[in-house]
């Protein structure tokens, strides 16, 4: 069993009113009970937090120290462009991490093209909408196998959708 962080950063709490034609219909509920659901499935834990507060996200970063997270998705949000803060709080945490977009950033303005997570991440999954949530659960699933965090109940791919 492992445990796994999903971190979501500001305006996401939006997710299904913000922006549809650029982030989808999907709310963050949705989303979020889909990625429990696939984790418990896999025999894992899964604990979702959202902050539109640098400082709180910083801070659960921090807390990621001494609670036995394994794996941390993040989406950091307009963060990614702009937070050196956070960068250095995950460095810090030392985990393994992927980056996760909704939109493909590097398809919009110059400002998205920059991020402070990318040359850190283990992966960057973008482009997929709220899929690339679940892809990079599926991914991150694997590699906590592949790390000895073998699952209790592993589901195959083919009957999640
Ligand atoms: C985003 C992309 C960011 O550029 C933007 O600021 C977001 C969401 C995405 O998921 O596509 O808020 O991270």
């Amino acid at each position: 069993m492992a445990k796994i962080l999903v971190l979501h950063g500001p305006n996401l709490n939006l997710l299904g009113a913000r922006e549809p034609d650029i982030y989808g219909r999907t709310t963050l509920a949705e989303i979020d009970a889909r990625l429990l659901a696939r984790a418990h499935d896999c025999g894992h834990v899964l604990e979702s937090f959202q902050s539109n507060a640098e400082h709180a996200l910083v801070e659960r970063v921090q807390a990621t120290m001494g609670d036995g997270t394994d794996y941390l998705l993040l989406n950091p949000a307009a963060f990614t462009h702009t937070s050196v803060a956070l960068r250095d709080a995950i460095a810090a945490s030392g985990l393994p991490f992927t980056e996760i977009h909704l939109s493909n950033p590097h398809a919009r303005e110059p400002f998205r093209h920059k991020s402070y997570f990318s040359d850190l991440a283990r992966a960057v999954i973008c482009g997929c909408g709220a899929d690339s949530y679940s892809f990079g659960l599926e991914q991150a699933i694997r590699f906590l196998a592949d790390s000895g965090k073998t699952s209790r109940s592993r589901v195959p791919l083919s009957t999640t959708n």
